[in-house]
């Protein structure tokens, strides 16, 4: 594998930290954009990384920083948005693909990762969505760039934000949890086998062009899933499937909590299940691990991932 000079968008975050550390451990020069560097220290041990501070959403920026690479990765998303009109969405989702597509052309970089989401399409019920689609419909269309798309099912790992929140919450709850749309189909993926992917994909010609679907062997219900996590938790509550109508007025008074806990267009993007039939493709030479074999791994019966 030739070394690469990479910068990559969202890599402070779960999937980036991840596939940062891959990256740099395989001796990839890997410059990370945050809007806060020093949130992000444990980055900076990595020995080829370069950790920059600026505001992803600036052109300037990008075509500041691009020039001496020959590989953008971009992973910048948000599950929910400041506002409720989905233009958060389409500024994360959409608008900057556009700006890293024109700061590849800018400065030379021809060759693009890019990060979507199953389910994605123009139809799709949330703006989450619509909005992923939209963005990757623009970088499989640069046929000047050498593009690559993933998109995954829901992530998990040791500092996923899916099975921690769930962990607190049913803790919270001890006795009686109600879950929304508990029907909600998922094929979880290890965030090491997500790194392994956009690594196994870089040097490879046939993936040009390509936007792959990423899934664990297994199917779950959400249900079933949030099941696991209070069992392995060691959480006795109940776990109570809420109707359609409750889970959506669940999610419209969640949606103006601090933070969003649930959300309107969480609630719609559950209404796709987010399976597939492939689980990874054969070109990735990937064998996907199952959620069980991992999380009780690093989610102890202390009620918290650690
Ligand atoms: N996790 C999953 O289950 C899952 C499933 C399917 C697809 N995906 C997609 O995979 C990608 C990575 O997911 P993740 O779980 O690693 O996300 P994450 O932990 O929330 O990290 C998001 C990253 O994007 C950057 N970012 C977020 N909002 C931004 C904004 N408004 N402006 C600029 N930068 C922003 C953050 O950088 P700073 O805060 O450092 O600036 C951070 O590095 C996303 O595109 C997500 O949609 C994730």
């Amino acid at each position: 594998m030739s070394k690469h000079k990479i910068i990559l968008l969202g890599g402070t975050g779960f999937v980036g930290r991840h596939l940062s550390a891959r990256l740099c451990a395989l001796g990839h020069e890997v410059t990370i954009v945050t809007r806060r560097r020093d949130r992000h220290r444990e980055l900076l041990v990595l020995p080829t990384a370069r950790l920059v501070e600026g505001d992803v959403h600036n052109p300037a920026l990008l075509k500041d920083l691009f020039p001496g690479h020959d590989t953008a990765i971009n992973l910048v998303g948000i599950l929910n948005e400041a506002g409720h009109d989905g233009r958060g969405f389409e500024r994360a989702h959409a608008e900057l693909p556009a700006k890293v597509i024109a700061a590849c052309r800018a400065s030379g970089v021809t060759r693009l990762l890019h990060m979507c989401a199953l389910k994605a399409a123009d139809d799709a019920p949330s703006h989450y969505l619509r909005s992923k689609a939209r963005g990757e419909a623009q970088v499989l269309a640069a046929a000047d760039l050498q593009v690559t798309s993933f998109r995954p099912s829901v992530i998990f790992g040791p500092d996923d934000s899916f099975t921690r929140r769930f962990a607190g919450l049913v803790k919270l709850a001890p006795l009686m949890f109600p879950l929304a749309c508990p029907q909600a189909r998922f094929q979880p993926v290890f965030v090491e086998d997500v790194a392994q992917a956009y690594i196994n994909a870089l040097d490879q010609h046939q993936c040009f062009g390509q936007a792959y679907e990423l899934c664990g062997p297994t199917v779950y219900t959400l249900r079933e899933l949030v099941q696991a996590i209070a069992d392995l938790t060691g959480v006795k509550t109940r776990i109570v499937g809420l109707s359609d109508g409750l889970s959506r007025l669940q999610a419209m008074v969640l949606e103006y909590f601090p933070g969003k806990p649930f959300s309107l267009d969480n609630y719609r993007s559950l209404q796709i299940d987010s399976i597939c039939d492939c689980g990874f493709p054969p070109i990735l030479g990937i064998t996907p691990v199952r959620f069980d074999e991992i999380v009780p791994a690093y989610l102890g019966r202390t009620g918290a991932a650690h």
